[in-house]
């Protein structure tokens, strides 16, 4: 496996895949690599030829208050990660290889989705999710890149800004990696302590109801919602950040469930703020 830093090495790497008319998988990740990562980089192993893993704690997503400084990392524990899954190459650069001084990058504008509920909460965040993702895609040239369906936002963002853009690139997206509790395998689960993490399956269990309710015919987004908050609710350590029905196609909140859509959920822990979301099934998928 090749570990490389420089901005040109890694596009000089992907371009000499290509060259050899090998297909590039790209799986972006911010280090500590856990089960929903090494699932991203399986299902990339399976369909690229050549894989690149890049670990970047990108500043530009993180907001003033927020846990940039604290964010857990671990390059060689990644590294024995990457190497056991069979990646060919990890980027680790240093910032300025990501944002060269003296050279201003695209920045994409999220628009309005960028500013609801993830952006809500963390404002600029989706801002600083597409510079770095835009960049990322730039040095990488042609590739297919794999993104979690755990960040549904960040995804619904990240594939409008690739048609927006017309940029080369084909987003994968991948089903969310879940613990046996249904608690989707996140970064920041390790922040848990025992009590918090014995709760934290509440967000599954609500997005499960919301999806128990889809599937006997309810099409009342309220009625979900509510039943989503009645279980964060009941949940002692959570407090609930906001509960939804969107659409898909446009990642807006929805009152009534017709085509497909997604429940999606975030609940503040003492230790964490965690977020999910579930495919809900809708009336069409049954005739
Ligand atoms: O999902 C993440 O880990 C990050 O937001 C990403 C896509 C690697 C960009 O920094």
């Amino acid at each position: 496996m090749e570990l490389i830093h420089g901005a040109d090495e890694l596009s000089r790497t992907t371009r000499s895949w290509r060259a050899d008319a090998f297909e590039v998988g790209l799986v972006p990740t911010m280090g500590s690599l856990h089960e929903g990562h090494a699932s991203l980089i399986r299902h990339a192993r399976d369909e690229a030829a050549r894989v690149v893993v890049s670990i970047f704690v990108n500043p530009a997503q993180f907001g003033p208050g927020e846990d940039l400084v604290t964010y857990p990392r671990d390059e060689a524990r990644d590294l024995e990660v990457c190497r056991r899954l069979g990646v060919d190459a990890v980027w680790a650069p240093a910032e300025e290889e990501v944002y060269p001084p003296d050279a201003p990058l695209p920045e994409p504008d999220p628009g309005p989705v960028g500013e609801t509920f993830e952006g809500a909460a963390r404002p600029g965040h989706f801002r600083g999710v597409l510079k770095v993702v835009h960049r990322l895609f730039d040095l990488t040239g042609p590739c297919r890149a794999y993104l979690g369906e755990k960040d549904a936002q960040q995804l619904f963002l990240v594939r409008r800004m690739v048609e927006q853009m017309g940029l080369p690139v084909t987003i994968v997206p991948c089903p969310t990696a879940r613990e046996p509790d249904g608690l989707a395998y996140s970064s920041r689960n390790a922040r848990l302590g025992a009590e918090e993490r014995e709760q934290a399956g509440c967000l599954f269990l609500a997005l499960s109801e919301a999806a128990a309710l889809a599937r006997a015919g309810e099409t009342d987004a309220a009625i979900l919602v509510a039943a989503m908050g009645r279980e964060i609710g009941a949940t002692p350590l959570a407090r609930l950040d906001y509960a939804a029905v969107v659409r898909d196609d446009t990642f807006e909140a929805t009152t009534l469930l017709r085509g497909p859509s997604r429940a999606i959920v975030a609940a503040s822990f003492p230790s964490a703020r965690l977020i999910d979301n579930l495919r809900l099934p809708h009336a069409a998928e049954e005739s």
